[in-house]
């Protein structure tokens, strides 16, 4: 405006100073105009940008609670990240622990003091820990041993070895009666003596005399002993426990007899039970003069097995099968009535056995109509239940070497002929003697 009042000539006349006022004037309204038009602009641009920063304004803040919910998620996956630190510390600091020493409480002095035996031998006047109920601590009861201050860490619940347990058959074998080939008479034998007292005890009692507590049976190898055992361990319904001669030879002094007195207690423990010892000459060969100190270590487990044999009720539910090959060297002392009181012989089968034997193995086979079994058992004397189980086996594969369908009388001759060669090919004159 100041523009037109420089460029303006002075006005001299009224007319001249209207016409300037009117210039003025329009030129104020124009400017007036355009303020107005510029002031509305800066208003849409306003509103613009606060609309801008308000959206913004809501991602950070969705942003920001996205955030904060990593955070809580990281958090508590931290918390468990340091809980199992501390599992896997904890764990690791028992695996790095020193192991504790096997003991039993041989006797309780007072409250805080106990004579323990360490598995080693020797004994020690030691303190337990007094998380340990006083009342436990029993002589006899097996504990572990702090290994520095042999102090009683805690007491072990089961007195039996893991090995006695093993002992137990839990399934029952698969082998019956009806497998056994020949034996009838022995099988009653084992039937009157193992099975009709635990099935029927009032029938000794109205008689008045013990029912026999343990059979032996003897025989020559491979006439069907330990499959009389199976059977019987499957026919019965009481516990039945195996175990071999030769796995109660131990390696340190007591240990077997312990196994023994272990086995005995645990059949009482479950009776009615049937124990079954196989290969009983392993721990049962006639007591000489020791020599050295593992014939010591055998005869004393002998010992336990003679004691734990009376140590029953005679009507009581625990029965022991015993099996060898040698009862000539069997110690005179296990074989006395009382003891096994019925000593049950399984012979070489007869002719008669033999065939009743075949005619077992037989059953499963496929065989022609010509082959007469009779025949087969004629030819076969001396042979005991194995030899005629190979010999059966023999006879199918020869048969599946022709690509027969069935095995003919011809195959059971070859695999006789063939058992008896791989027999006569031992040394001679060995029967009877054992190896030294
Ligand atoms: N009387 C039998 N009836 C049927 N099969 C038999 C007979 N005797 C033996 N056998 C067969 O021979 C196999 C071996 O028999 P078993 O193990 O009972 O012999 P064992 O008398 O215990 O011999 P060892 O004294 O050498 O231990 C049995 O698995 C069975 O197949
Ligand atoms: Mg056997």
């Amino acid at each position: 405006m100041g523009d037109i009042l420089h460029k303006a000539p002075d006005p001299q006349t009224p007319e001249e100073l209207y016409r300037l006022y009117r210039t003025l004037s329009e030129e104020l309204r124009e400017q007036l105009a355009q303020i107005e038009n510029d002031k509305h602009d800066l208003e849409v641009q306003m509103m613009e940008r606060v609309g801008n920063l308000e959206s913004r304004n809501l991602e950070l803040r969705e942003q920001l609670r996205q955030l904060e919910a990593d955070k809580r998620y990281i958090e508590t996956q931290k918390i468990r990240y340091e809980r199992e630190v501390r599992k896997l510390k904890s764990e690791s600091e028992q695996l790095r622990s020193p192991p504790l020493i096997i003991g039993t409480v041989t006797d309780v002095v007072d409250a805080s003091r106990v004579i323990v035996r360490s598995s080693a031998g020797p004994r020690f006047l030691v303190r337990s820990s007094p998380s340990i109920n006083a009342d436990d601590l029993k002589p006899g009861a097996r504990c572990t041993l702090n290994q520095q201050s042999l102090a009683i860490v805690e007491l072990l619940p089961s007195s039996f070895d893991a090995q006695v347990y093993g002992m137990e058959l839990v399934d029952s074998p698969h082998e019956t009666y009806a497998d056994i080939g020949g034996l009838e008479h022995q099988i009653n034998e084992i039937k009157e003596a193992v099975e009709l007292p635990l099935k029927r005890p009032e029938l000794f009692r109205n008689i008045g005399i013990d029912p026999p507590k343990g059979v032996l049976l003897h025989g020559p190898p491979g006439t069907g002993k330990t499959l009389l055992a199976k059977a019987v361990a499957h026919e019965t319904n009481a516990h039945f426990m195996r175990v071999v001669g030769s796995e109660l030879v131990q390696k340190y002094i007591g240990e077997g007899a312990r196994l023994v007195r272990e086995l005995f207690d645990l059949a009482k423990k479950k009776a009615p039970t049937i124990i079954f010892i196989d290969e009983i000459d392993a721990v049962g060969a006639s007591r000489t003069e020791a020599n050295t100190s593992g014939d010591r270590e055998v005869q004393r487990t002998l010992m336990q097995l003679l004691a734990g044999m009376d140590g029953f009720e005679n009507r009581g539910d625990v029965k022991i099968i015993g099996a060898t090959n040698r009862i000539d060297i069997l110690d005179k002392a296990l074989l006395r009535p009382g003891r096994f009181d019925r000593i049950i012989e399984i012979p070489l089968p007869n002719e008669a056995g033999r065939l009743s034997i075949l005619k077992v193995h037989c059953r499963s086979l496929n065989i022609n109509d010509d082959v007469d079994l009779t025949r087969v058992a004629g030819m076969t004397e001396g042979k005991n239940g194995a030899d005629l189980r190979a010999i059966c086996m023999e006879a199918g594969m020869f048969a599946i070497r022709k690509e027969c369908s069935a095995i003919r009388q011809d195959d059971f001759e070859a695999a006789i002929a063939k058992i008896g060669l791989d027999f006569n090919r031992g040394p001679a004159g060995v029967e009877g003697e054992m190896f030294a």
